[in-house]
């Protein structure tokens, strides 16, 4: 899909199809809908005042005009948006998805999106060509028949009157943050053949080469020499080697204070969760081809950072490995020393993402991270918790996890705290050694989050668990079933915030510094 801009006419777009925002319960008395209603011949007046269309969220009319109108396009699709107080970039990315979706339904191929957003036109256009670049993917790489094969071949954003530079720039900041979006999301939906440890690390080397970042890899020997026990016991299983993926991404004018304050995401990278010897039943076993999504949603996430070129240096960790049985396997009731020194007693091999989490944290912190966020298909308790509405959120640095859950809300990603007492520690409490890997059969999801925070002393750390949002069960309006590439775009919001609030401080400090 090429995505074009215009500050021109709405009326005068060489497109198909027109689709414009309408308002709950709007009035076609005055502004846009008037002028639209008058140039399409009283169509607009007649749905809206039939009641068939009320403006809610997500609900749509389309109409064929014919020709003999005042609009260039013949066709019109309208699309409620909900209050307009409530109307943000969120929301717009949403419209843009549904409307892509449903015109490419009908077979449309060239579209003109009226936004009606009166915000920020950057990041208007931001958000209309994300919603639509991410409303567009479909999971259907591998079939052959009844694919589907229609595609937008073009989507103009109408902003009338707006800087042209200005939605330019938007669109292009959208285009590839959907389009990064949508790498996690191919990366999620792979068999567990193809997308082994040493094909994620593949394309990591691949969008590192692309885009410009550093990249490292630790094969298996490697992670022997650091010490990381824990990682290590979940690949013992498998005839695929494990791999430890480090991607930075470095600003030209890295100054040392943002170096001091190193922001790191880390992303649990199981190719595959059998749950090892502790085998999971066969009932959507299939599924666990995506227990490698926190790791795509940091490798998706350092795809659009090279490419957006923020102030601030960004690490990535992936800990990426298999879950198998074997004779070789790990067994309940071994004992794993970490990277960090602690032993572990295995209890069940099935809670594995934690054990190769432990090791990424501790690598991290090697490389200097100062503030690490971990994202991870952690715990099948997550979605008794919150369904998958919400991504759980928890961890040590309360200041850290408000940002996380700010940004999230600008791009309508949902986070929702989760306690961390240090009293769910004593359900993490080994007879034989430091810990053990679960913590029995109460809050599933905290004690996971205790286990993790074992490793995260000394930094600010926030933790979330992706299980019940990482993967759609059902379609939406503005997405298809299957991976959600979920907190990509909050992994960036939380980037852009932080740079831009030290540029703002540089800012705030260089006047005092003169005047003084
Ligand atoms: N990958 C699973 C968690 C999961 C479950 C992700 C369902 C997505 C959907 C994780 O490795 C796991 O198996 N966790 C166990 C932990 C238990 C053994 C303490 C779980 O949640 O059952
Ligand atoms: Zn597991
Ligand atoms: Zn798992």
């Amino acid at each position: 899909m090429e995505v074009q801009t215009s500050a021109g006419r709405y009326a005068e777009q060489d497109v198909q199809a027109l689709a414009v925002a309408v308002f709950k319960d709007e009035k076609v008395d005055e502004g846009i809908l008037k002028e639209l209603d008058e140039a399409a011949g009283g169509v607009v007046k007649s749905v809206i005042e039939s009641g068939e269309l009320k403006g809610k969220e997500g609900e749509t009319v389309y109409v064929h005009l014919g020709s003999n109108t005042g609009l260039r396009a013949s066709r019109l699709l309208l699309i409620g948006v909900g209050e307009r107080d409530g109307y943000q970039p969120a929301q717009v990315s949403q419209m843009a998805g549904a409307v892509a979706r449903f015109l490419r339904g009908k077979n449309v191929k060239t579209i003109g999106l009226v936004t009606r957003a009166d915000g920020d036109a950057e990041r208007t256009a931001a958000a209309a060509t994300e919603g639509a670049t991410m409303g567009l993917f479909e999971p259907d790489k591998y079939r052959t028949v009844e694919k589907e094969g229609r595609t937008i071949e073009r989507l103009v954003i109408i902003s009338e009157g707006a800087d042209e530079e200005a939605l330019k720039r938007g669109a292009e900041k959208g285009r590839i943050i959907g389009e990064s979006v949508n790498f996690t999301r191919d990366l999620a939906n792979e068999p567990g053949a193809y997308m082994t440890p040493t094909n994620m690390a593949e394309r990591a080397r691949e969008i590192a080469e692309e885009f410009g970042l550093s990249v490292d890899v630790l094969d298996e020997a490697r992670m022997e020499q650091e010490g990381m026990g824990a990682l290590l016991s979940v690949s013992r299983g498998s005839e695929e080697d494990a791999k430890l993926i480090i991607l930075k991404y470095t600003p030209r004018d890295a100054s040392a204070q943002s170096e001091e304050n190193l922001l790191a995401f880390v992303g649990k990278g199981i190719t595959f969760d059998s749950g090892g010897i502790s085998l999971k039943p066969g009932e959507n076993m299939e599924l666990m081809k995506y227990d490698m999504s926190g790791g795509a949603t940091v490798l998706g996430a350092m795809r659009a950072i090279a490419q957006l070129k923020p102030s601030i240096p960004v690490l990535g960790v992936v800990p990426a490995s298999e879950n198998l049985p074997s004779g070789k396997a790990t067994k309940p009731g071994d004992v794993v020393t970490a990277m960090s020194g602690k032993t572990i007693e295995i209890i069940n091999t099935d809670a594995e993402g934690r054990l190769v989490l432990s090791d990424a944290i501790c690598y991290a912190k090697k490389l200097g991270a100062k503030r690490i966020l971990d994202m991870a298909t952690l715990t099948g308790a997550v979605s008794i918790a919150l369904g998958d509405v919400n991504t759980a959120i928890l961890g040590t640095d309360q200041e850290f996890i408000n940002e996380v859950i700010a940004a999230g809300k600008e791009v309508g990603e949902k986070f929702w705290q989760l306690p961390l007492d240090k009293e769910y520690t004593r359900q993490i409490k080994s007879d034989i050694a430091d810990i053990k890997n679960v913590g029995g059969r109460k809050a599933g999801t905290i004690t996971a989050a205790a286990f993790l925070k074992e490793f995260a002393d000394g930094v600010s750390w926030a933790h979330l668990d992706i299980a019940g949002t990482a993967w759609g069960d059902e379609a939406k309006p503005y997405r298809a079933k299957g991976p959600t590439g979920i907190a990509v775009r909050t992994l960036l919001q939380i980037v852009e915030r932080a740079a831009s609030s030290q540029s703002g401080d540089r800012k705030a400090e260089t006047p005092a510094a003169t005047a003084g």
